[in-house]
């Protein structure tokens, strides 16, 4: 099983290697109407993900399918426009698939992106928030499995999966930047649906300050392998009782885009330091 999956992974690797313009250390994860992102970027070039062997494609609508390398603040990077959503029917491996190939070309740090809703009570639509930790509500794991021990440990430690330097590193910028950030836990859920007003209520008992449908088995897979991670949400909807609005993918697709130009800034101006 495992030399299966080694020689499924090589494939999509070498296509990767050969064909890469350059070779960056940072790869980014846009989510949900984050797509703006990458028109700050200086591209070099841009792979469907249809053309590379062995790579998902994603279904949703505002969810691209490329792999884009480039130049963000002179600092090389790799982008993956578009994800893939448990919710839409894939395994966690297909879902993972990405952060299972990072290493193997030469990525150190991943950063990743979400659209989310906020039940922290001090939060606002619009606001940015970074992961400081997560709550794995999927109910599975990606790491459930044979463990291939050359790329990890079988029970990985997980006290700082949110790399604390990365975290200080953009609280500073973003002061500099005068953008306001707010920090916190995001609870991952399977989805597709959104969450009622209880189940809401609850995660926030929980000890969860975001809710949404993506991230954490990304995280948890690069984690897994070395990588070091740096995540953060944007608040495009609220599960605070009293300001719970009838809200769909349309909304929340809207309030990341508005968004948007202020994370790229704030990551623009992180790249150099990272
Ligand atoms: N719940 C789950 N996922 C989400 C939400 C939400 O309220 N907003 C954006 N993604």
């Amino acid at each position: 099983m495992l030399e299966e999956k080694r020689k499924i992974i090589a494939e999509t690797v070498d296509f990767i290697n050969r064909r890469k313009p350059i070779s960056p250390k940072i790869a980014i994860v846009l989510g949900s109407g984050l797509g703006g992102v990458t028109e700050e970027i200086e591209k070099i070039d841009e792979i469907s993900y249809k053309e590379i062997p062995n790579f998902p494609v994603s279904t949703v609508q505002g969810h691209k399918g490329t792999l884009i390398f480039g130049k963000l603040n002179n600092v090389d990077v790799m982008i993956f426009n578009g994800r893939f959503h448990y919710y839409e029917g894939y395994s966690m491996d297909v879902v993972t698939y990405p952060q299972q190939i990072l290493n193997d070309i030469g990525i150190k740090t991943l950063i990743l992106s979400n659209a989310a809703g906020g039940m922290n009570p001090t939060f606002k639509i619009g606001d940015i928030m970074l992961i400081r930790d997560h709550i794995n509500f999927f109910g599975t794991n990606p790491l459930i499995g044979p463990n291939d021990d050359e790329l990890g440990p079988r029970f990985p430690n997980m006290s700082e999966v949110y790399s604390n330097r990365l975290l200080s590193l953009a609280h500073s910028v973003g002061e500099s930047l005068n953008i306001h950030l707010q920090e916190g836990v995001y609870i991952g859920v399977t989805g597709p649906t959104f969450e009622t007003p209880s189940e809401y209520r609850m995660f926030n008992i929980l000890g969860a300050d975001a809710v949404g449908m993506s991230t954490v088995p990304e995280a948890i897979v690069a984690h897994h392998r070395g990588v070091e991670v740096f995540a953060l949400s944007v608040i495009t909807d609220l599960g605070i009782v009293g300001k719970i609005m009838d809200c769909g993918h349309d909304e929340v697709l809207q309030a990341a885009a508005k968004t948007g130009p202020k994370i790229v800034e704030l990551i623009y101006n992180m790249m150099p330091k990272i």
